[in-house]
Order: structure tokens, then C-alpha cells, then sequence
């Protein structure tokens, strides 16, 4: 089993990010850039990260025409990225295209092609802001559509909450990555994170990422943090 912790660095600067991945990179599976780091910092922090020696997942979830969507994931292969978020709602052929660049441009660098993730319905929306939006499916419903969707579009990945793990599984089988948020130990804060499930849950019920920021960023000491976490999950990794 690999890895599975991917450490959400929601901090505002380089050194900040840098600090984190310096001591947790040894005992975790990757780091997350998000748009507040990204955009405060820029490409240069995905290179500083990636020159530690650690994967690194961007999740800008990009959401654009096909062509567009494609320059993006290219630039984003080049940096050094190894995991990407674009919105399924992007439709079928931004998808393919976003699937495609990463297959040729994996294959120039002579590097396997970096895991493209589908982000389906935010967990921010409920059945009534889809309704906003005229879609009149109730949320989960929508989830699994869009899941099927990037599937067929050629996609190896989603992300996904805790509770759609088991419904995605058992919609699309054991190939798919599932790369799961909202994850909290039973005896750590919630934050604001609403449905939670603990680490070893996650897994169990068959999530192949963990994305956890607070329970380790902003612990005491981050590096045991993390290192119990993964004890939690399998004591062997
Ligand atoms: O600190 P915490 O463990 O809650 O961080 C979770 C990370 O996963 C954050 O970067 C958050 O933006 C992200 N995320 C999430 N829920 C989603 C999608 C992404 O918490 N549905």
C-alpha cells in the first residue's frame, strides 16, 4: 500500500509551505497546493516543493474550454505536478483533452502521466443550488453522473467526500482513484468540516487519498501528527 496522506498546505506563503513539506515529507504520500498558496505565490513554490523530492497534487480546479483546459495541464506537467483537478461539469471533451495532455506530455518527458482528478458536485452545494443552476437531479444523483461521466472521458481519478466513497466504488469499481477530503480522527476537531470520516474509515471503505490539512498542519508537531495518522490507517506503512 502506498502513502495515502496528501497534506493540504492552506498556508499563505512560500516559507510556510516549505517549512511543512521539509519535516512531513518523509512521512507522507504528497502535499496540495490550492489557489490561495498558487496565487499568492506562484509556479516557483510548485518547483521549491517538487525540488524536496515530494509528489505534489495542484488543485486549481480547472474549468475552461478544451483547448485552454489543455495548455493548463501541460504548463502544470512541465512544473512538475503530479496530481491536477479539473470540474467534470467542463463536459466530455474538455476532459478527454485534459486526459490526453497528460498521456502526451507524460510520454515526451518520459515520466507516467500525471493522475487527472475530476471534481463533481462541491460538497458547498446542495440539491437546492443545483436547482439555481436548472438541475433538477438530487445531489448524489449528479455526483454519480459526473463521476460516470469522467470515467468514460478516460479520467483515472475523482475526488470525492467521505460519504460517496462506497457509491462511487460500487458505481465504477476498483480501478478508479478516489481522493477523499473532510477526513478527521474521532478525537481531533471538526473545524468546519461537516461530514467527516476518520482516516482509517476512509480507507476502509476504499478511498486511495486521503487530502488532510488542519489535523496536521496546525498541530503541535505536525511530523506526529501525521505519523499517527498513518499508524491509525496501517501500522506496516
Ligand atoms: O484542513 P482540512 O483537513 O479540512 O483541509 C481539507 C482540504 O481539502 C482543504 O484544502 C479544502 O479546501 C479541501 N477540500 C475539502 N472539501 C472538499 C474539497 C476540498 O475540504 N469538498
Amino acid at each position: 500500500m502506498q502513502n495515502p496522506i496528501i497534506v493540504a498546505l492552506d498556508v499563505p506563503t512560500a516559507r510556510e509551505a516549505l517549512e511543512l513539506a521539509e519535516e512531513l515529507g518523509p512521512v507522507v504520500g504528497a502535499f496540495k497546493i490550492g489557489k490561495q498558496l498558487f496565487v499568492s505565490e506562484g509556479p516557483d513554490v510548485v518547483r521549491k516543493l517538487k525540488e524536496t523530492g515530494t509528489k505534489i497534487f495542484l488543485d486549481l480546479k480547472f474549468h475552461d474550454i478544451p483547448n485552454t483546459v489543455s495548455k493548463a495541464v501541460q504548463s502544470a506537467i512541465d512544473l512538475g505536478v503530479d496530481m491536477l483537478t479539473v470540474h467534470t461539469s467542463g463536459g466530455s471533451e474538455m476532459l478527454a483533452a485534459a486526459e490526453k495532455t497528460s498521456n502526451e506530455t507524460a510520454a515526451v518527458l518520459g515520466i507516467d502521466s500525471p493522475l487527472i482528478l475530476g471534481v463533481t458536485v462541491l460538497t458547498s452545494m446542495d440539491d437546492a443550488n443545483l436547482a439555481e443552476l436548472g438541475i433538477q437531479e438530487e445531489t448524489h444523483g449528479q455526483v454519480v453522473r459526473l463521476a460516470k461521466l469522467a470515467a468514460s472521458s478516460g479520467l483515472r481519478g475523482l475526488v470525492c467526500s467521505p460519504q460517496e466513497i462506497k457509491l462511487l466504488r460500487e458505481e465504477l469499481g476498483n480501478q478508479i482513484q478516489l481522493v477523499t477530503p473532510g477526513i478527521r480522527a474521532e478525537s481531533s476537531p471538526a473545524d468546519d468540516q461537516k461530514r467527516t470520516m476518520s482516516p482509517a474509515e476512509a480507507v476502509k471503505a476504499g478511498a486511495s487519498w486521503l487530502v488532510i490539512g488542519r489535523p496536521i498542519t496546525l498541530a503541535e508537531d505536525p511530523r506526529a501528527a501525521a505519523i499517527e495518522i498513518l499508524n491509525s490507517i496501517d501500522p506496516e506503512l
